[in-house]
């Protein structure tokens, strides 16, 4: 139970942290390992901005579309221009796509869509005529977004899109993915570092093992994975025709497209706020994806799952995204039910301070190990938001309680152990701060 001098105490210790990170007109991550601006970070931290701030919250969201592509797409990350940031430009070389913005330098790939969640949050903030001036600032590249992530995502037009590398799903080295990646798609040069226990040359070219313990982040096979997949995606110049003809990933991510579902919604509400009429085909699409979601159920284990996009064959690891339906807000109020017992179980969700991204009970589970056991802020307040509008009003108060307990026991961590609450990863992580304001104000 949180007493009035720790929520004193919590809220300023998240103010400072945002001020830390703040660049101006958008806020990083945190010092030194996130130095850019990150796409879904961003509009965590929006939301909780708003709360301290509007105008900085608006401000925070309209940088993110600096980076959009020319074909609709919102990179993950927006590097910064300091000579020192060359190397991580390079990596990505989004110059080498003719749809990449000229002036800036970004990513090549996407994360979770939840910007239309963010400019609604923004917006809840703002007098209605201001409101309305606000939703027509960020609709057009709403709606182009939303187009490409059809357009080039559900290829074939069944309603669910597809990511083409785990830092798509926000999720880096979550469980499912991971599993795909040992089961079937290391590549050779890989797989030899593998049999002849060479790892250690790959942690001599990680950033991230130097600030963070490595048994938090990514294993060292997993990451010359990731590097692997990047450097086909650029060699493709992010090209999706080509990038389909040969991938080594192509996965219809259940968190991703539950964020999607939910944004689709927020879309339509911005657009029928502002009188517009979204493209037909657009509205018909984000029908079909809210019915396909239910494609994803297995009813053997009870559990939604991510599905390989070529087989359709569902990736029957569990994770922490088999709740998130509950945030997309499409799942009939029985099956929500379910999801909840989930939550509440030992042995599944219900730990200490919940909610653990990987079941205790699962082979994969790591108390401190990054996507692969740790609770995190964002995916808790995406879960307690689904919970409210199911009417599971209990379930998200004692979530909101466990959540900024365990961030008042710990400070505003990157990721938290589960079962004992302690920090890992990045210290001074923004989007804890900032949904920890938001949190407190709607607890
Ligand atoms: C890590 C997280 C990702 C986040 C990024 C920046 O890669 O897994 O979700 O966007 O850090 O904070």
């Amino acid at each position: 139970m949180l007493m009035a001098n720790d929520v004193t105490d919590l809220r300023a210790a998240a103010v400072a942290v945002l001020k830390m990170n703040d660049r101006g007109s958008y806020t990083q991550p945190a010092h030194g390992l996130y130095p850019h601006q990150w796409l879904w970070d961003s509009c965590f931290i929006a939301i909780g901005m708003r709360q301290l701030d509007v105008e900085r919250a608006k401000q925070e969201l309209i940088s993110l579309l600096r980076g959009q592509w020319h074909n609709g797409m919102m990179p993950n990350i927006i590097f910064r221009q300091e000579p020192e940031y060359r190397t991580d430009r390079n990596l990505w070389r989004s110059w080498l796509s003719p749809y990449a913005p000229d002036d800036i330098t970004t990513s090549g790939i996407t994360q979770p869509p939840m910007l239309a969640e963010a400019v609604v949050q923004v917006g809840q903030k703002l007098a209605k005529p201001e409101r309305r001036r606000w939703y027509r600032q960020m609709y057009p590249a709403l709606v182009t977004y939303h187009q490409w992530l059809y357009k080039e995502r559900d290829p074939h037009g069944e309603g669910l899109v597809l990511q083409i590398t785990p830092w798509e799903t926000g999720l880096d080295n979550t469980p499912p993915w991971m599993a795909e990646l040992h089961e079937h798609k290391l590549p050779f040069w890989i797989r030899s570092i593998e049999t002849l226990r060479l790892q250690w040359i790959i942690s001599l070219f990680r950033r991230d093992t130097k600030s963070i313990p490595m048994n938090e982040r990514f294993s060292a096979i997993e990451s010359a994975a990731m590097f692997d997949v990047q450097l086909r995606l650029r060699r493709k110049a992010y090209d999706i025709g080509k990038i389909l003809d040969h991938a080594l990933f192509t996965i219809e991510d259940l968190n991703f497209n539950c964020i999607f579902i939910r944004a689709n919604t927020h879309l339509r509400a911005i657009a029928k706020t502002i009188n517009e009429e979204l493209p037909d085909d657009l509205t018909k699409r984000m029908k079909k994806t809210e019915k396909a979601l239910e494609q994803l159920w297995d009813l053997t284990s009870g559990q939604y799952y991510s599905r390989d996009f070529i087989t359709h064959r569902l990736l029957k690891t569990p994770s922490l995204a088999t709740l998130l339906p509950l945030y997309a807000g499409c799942v009939s109020q029985e099956r929500a039910g379910e999801l909840v017992k989930m939550l509440e179980h030992e042995q599944q969700f219900g730990c200490a301070y919940p909610v653990p991204s990987v079941p205790p009970s699962s082979f994969w589970f790591h108390a401190k190990g990054y996507w692969q056991g740790p609770s995190w802020v964002n995916t808790n307040w995406l879960i307690i938001d689904g919970l409210k509008r199911y009417g599971f009003k209990d379930h998200a108060a004692a979530l909101t309680e466990t959540t900024l307990e365990m961030v008042a026991k710990s400070g505003c961590a990157e990721y938290f152990d589960p079962l004992t609450g302690e920090a890992a990863g990045a210290d001074n992580f923004s989007w804890t701060a900032a949904l920890t304001l938001d949190l407190l104000e709607n607890n």
